[in-house]
């Protein structure tokens, strides 16, 4: 038997954030969330199931992962294993594509690439709805990498009701993104233990929930419109609003630095100036640029200066999960 396969997943970035879950175990968060796949940032995975092996062998970008990753993908291996109902170990081998090498590879893409390959390999004969139910429990991002362009994930109230779906998989309106390569080492707090420290302890965080709420109708309406200063700007505000709770935790921390501030206030000046631009960060400094296309060079030149070229990356909306030969 082959027990092969092979996929690819592109990275997203949340315009309506993920912040927080109700159920660590199954990855259940207490909001919806809503995101944009991005064509530049992508995942590579390849999974074959071999009985020789006594435990799963993994590689990323050729490199042997660390104990703690090991762990986690392992543990995500294993619920593989548990729905299909045998005991095979397997090669897993993960290649991040990224325009510069270091940073950007987000759990999204690689727990959805995984997701896709080793269900495959196990031939278990998934849904898109099934698979974007099984990355969740490897990343929660990873959820809405299943699909392409404009995709929203439904928190649910168990394992069975929440999944993604998408809203605009051709996205054609003019969307773009730029990443603004601030600082692409690994970041100081995880997404998985920072949101874990709000949830406890910031007293915004039911202000949140109903952030959320309100934040995910008018943005729906916004791309129904095709309202790209509309979206730019609900997803401008979500983000703050995010960020707003790690302030507010205890302890307090924070995913911006200088370098941040200095990105946001520009966007803020290109806006006075009549440019419309709006941006959104995640778990790190590294900023985000939400505008229509036909701004995009003038939106570069006014970064380059401040932040060089070869540190802005401009990326179209992506298609979902692909299987390749
Ligand atoms: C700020 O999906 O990385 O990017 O579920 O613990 O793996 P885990 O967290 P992760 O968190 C993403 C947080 C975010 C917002 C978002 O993508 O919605």
């Amino acid at each position: 038997p082959k027990m092969f396969a092979s996929a690819r997943a592109h990275t997203n970035i949340a315009l309506i954030k993920y912040w927080g879950k109700k159920d660590q175990k199954l990855i259940l968060p207490y909001t919806d969330s809503l995101s944009l796949t991005l064509n530049e940032f992508y995942t590579t995975t390849s999974v074959q199931f071999d009985e020789q092996l006594t435990h799963d062998e993994f590689s990323i970008n050729a490199e042997p992962v660390s104990e703690h990753n090991q762990q986690k993908l392992a543990h995500f291996m294993d619920l593989i294993r548990n729905q299909r109902q045998f005991n095979l170990f397997a090669h897993v081998n993960s290649v991040n594509h990224v325009p510069i090498s270091a940073g950007l590879a987000s759990s999204s893409s690689a727990f959805a690439a995984l997701a896709a390959a080793a269900s495959k390999a196990a031939e278990l004969n998934l849904s898109a709805t099934e698979l974007s139910r099984l990355a969740r429990r490897g990343s929660g991002s990873a959820t809405r990498s299943i699909f392409g362009g404009l995709v929203e994930w439904h928190k649910g109230h168990d394992d069975k009701t929440s999944f993604a779906s998408p809203i605009d998989e051709q996205v054609d309106f003019g969307l773009e993104m730029i990443a603004i390569l601030i600082d692409t080492s690994v970041k100081k707090v995880s997404s998985r233990s920072g949101m874990q420290n709000v949830v406890a302890t910031s007293p915004y965080y039911p202000a949140w929930q109903e952030v959320v709420k309100n934040d995910m109708v008018a943005m729906k309406a916004a791309i129904l419109k095709k309202d790209i200063n509309l979206i730019g700007q609900i997803a401008e505000e979500n983000a703050m609003r995010m960020h707003a709770l790690t302030l507010s935790a205890q302890p307090s921390f924070t995913y911006f630095n200088a370098a941040s501030l200095t990105a946001m206030d520009m966007i803020h000046d290109l806006r006075s100036n009549g440019i419309n631009c709006y941006y959104t960060l995640d778990a790190g400094p590294n900023v985000k640029v939400i505008y229509h296309h036909q701004d995009r060079e003038v939106i570069l030149a006014a970064l380059s200066e401040q932040f060089g070229h070869n540190n802005l990356v401009v990326s179209q909306p992506g298609p979902g999960i692909q299987y390749l030969k």
